[in-house]
């Protein structure tokens, strides 16, 4: 995939995730919306924790950074100030990391420290393996960017929670280049007929423990079911699951942009299949729209990716393909002449054929025809196969630009096809010659 477009379906994403809108501020944000220290200066934004509020805090947040610390620690007392550091540079409203300390040297506090000796740093957190122990760091950057990328869970939902959204906008945002896996399922339609232990949550299972295999490969995992994540739904191309066909499907966007997808996920094809991707097995996957009526009365065909090999590439004739964005105004200028176009050249030069492709619902499923911009116009020559892009410097995109630049690229069929009809011409005849031969022969 052409990078703008990778880089402006990244930000449709993104305007995804910040777009769904919350019911209201109170509900579900209790957890997320917790203090986040005003950033009023001289402001301890490290909060001190005490064995009596210990737990409490602990269990209120999603992730928890605590360092245990002594007074009389000299290394303690180095980091102390990188440690208010990074908690300032980590203070933002998105935020959902809590930096937290606790004294040691209170005997009271001594049974939270466990076998851990201080200074050290643990991670408290809702998710994922649930605890860590942070090594050391020179620097406030370096403990910021640590506990920004360990604050991210392996696996995210892809709903209206407001810290699932606050984990993927950070993705979205700040990991614009990952790789991005979404598994799609229909969990109600499972659960119908699977008891506690259902196929679903063998599946789920999988599904995160190979997030957690392939995290440090630079993927990122996200859940997304059929209510909530219509949009991501569409902008894979995965179609919604037909009555009691379950819906659980997988897809992958690699760096590249290039997308595979594996239908009837289930725990055990996921592994295989992810294997198959990181050893460059699987084949590519092109989003389609249904293969779509030609609209009546308009000479201007509709294509999608599904139809693309055998109406373009396959394709005798010329083709000039143009590829349009649903939203883009000058695409919906170009139509009427488009359809102008076509029908000026019905009469005096069938040799062309005129497809309209959305390119924003399909896939263009061959590089060469690049989606530089909405929109793009392209033809692909009868004969040697040429892809010759419509430059608008050079032509103008009116009526007479187009035929300009069609009668400029186009090629003729009539060596083919004169060829084919006297082929078919000389076939006739032989044919009747050989029907006349064998009445002949029976006379
Ligand atoms: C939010 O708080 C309310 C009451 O304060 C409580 O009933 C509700 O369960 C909490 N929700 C979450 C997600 O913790
Ligand atoms: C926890 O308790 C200690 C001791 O009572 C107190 O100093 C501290 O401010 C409390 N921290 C929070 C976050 O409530
Ligand atoms: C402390 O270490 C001992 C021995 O290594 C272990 O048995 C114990 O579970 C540890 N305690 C905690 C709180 O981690
Ligand atoms: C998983 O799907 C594969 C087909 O991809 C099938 O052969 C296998 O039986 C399925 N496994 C389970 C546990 O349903
Ligand atoms: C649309 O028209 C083209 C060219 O005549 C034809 O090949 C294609 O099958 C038509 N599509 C549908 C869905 O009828």
């Amino acid at each position: 995939m052409n990078t703008v477009m990778q880089r402006m379906c990244f930000a449709v994403l993104f305007a995804l995730v910040t777009c769904i809108r919350m019911p209201s501020v109170t509900m579900g944000s209790n957890i997320s919306s917790t203090p986040v220290p005003s950033s009023d200066k001289g402001v301890d934004r490290v909060l001190e924790l005490h064995i009596s509020n210990f737990t409490e805090v602990v269990s209120r947040h999603d992730f928890v950074v605590i360092q245990f610390y002594a007074p009389w620690c000299t290394h303690c007392q180095r980091l102390a100030p990188i440690y208010e550091d990074a908690a300032a540079l980590l203070e933002q409203p998105s935020s959902h990391i809590v930096l937290a300390k606790v004294d040691v040297s209170d005997p009271a506090n001594e049974k939270l420290e466990g076998n851990v000796s201080s200074p050290s740093i643990l991670i408290f957190k809702s998710f994922d393996e649930g605890f860590h122990q942070l090594t050391d760091f020179e620097d406030a950057k370096g403990i910021k960017e640590f506990l920004a990328e360990a604050s991210i869970p392996s696996v995210i939902w892809f709903n209206k929670d407001a810290t699932q959204r606050s984990y993927a906008s950070k993705v979205f945002a700040s990991h614009g280049d990952d790789g991005l896996v979404f598994l799609f399922s229909d969990h109600s339609v499972l659960e119908r007929d699977a008891g506690e232990d259902s196929s679903y949550e063998a599946m789920e299972r999988a599904y995160k423990q190979a997030a957690r295999d392939y995290r440090g490969r630079g993927f990122r995992f996200f859940v997304a079911d059929a209510e909530n994540g219509q949009k991501a739904m569409e902008y894979f191309g995965v179609r919604p699951a037909k009555q009691d066909v379950p819906l659980s499907v997988v897809v992958l966007q690699g760096k590249d942009g290039k997308k595979y997808k594996l239908d009837n996920a289930n725990a055990t094809n996921l592994e295989a299949w992810l294997r198959d991707y990181f050893g460059g097995r699987l084949t590519e996957y092109f989003k389609s729209e249904v293969a779509a009526e030609n609209e009546s009365g308009s000479t201007v065909r509709v294509l999608v990716a599904d139809t693309f090999e055998s109406m373009v590439l396959q394709s005798s004739k010329n083709v000039l393909l143009e590829l349009y964005a649903p939203w883009c105004s000058h695409c919906q200028e170009l139509l009427p002449v488009l359809e102008e176009v076509s029908r000026s050249l019905e009469a005096t030069d069938p040799d062309v054929l005129i497809y309209k492709m959305d390119a924003i619902a399909n896939d263009v499923p061959d590089s060469r025809f690049q989606v530089k911009d909405f929109p793009t116009i392209y033809l692909y020559s009868a004969v040697s196969k040429n892809v010759i892009h419509f430059d608008g410097s050079v032509y103008d995109r009116n009526k007479q630009g187009i035929l300009s630049f069609i009668h400029a690229h186009k090629e003729s069929t009539s060596q083919s096809a004169h060829p084919t009809t006297e082929a078919s011409m000389s076939t006739a005849v032989t044919a009747e010659e050989s029907v006349l031969s064998s009445v002949n022969e029976e006379l």
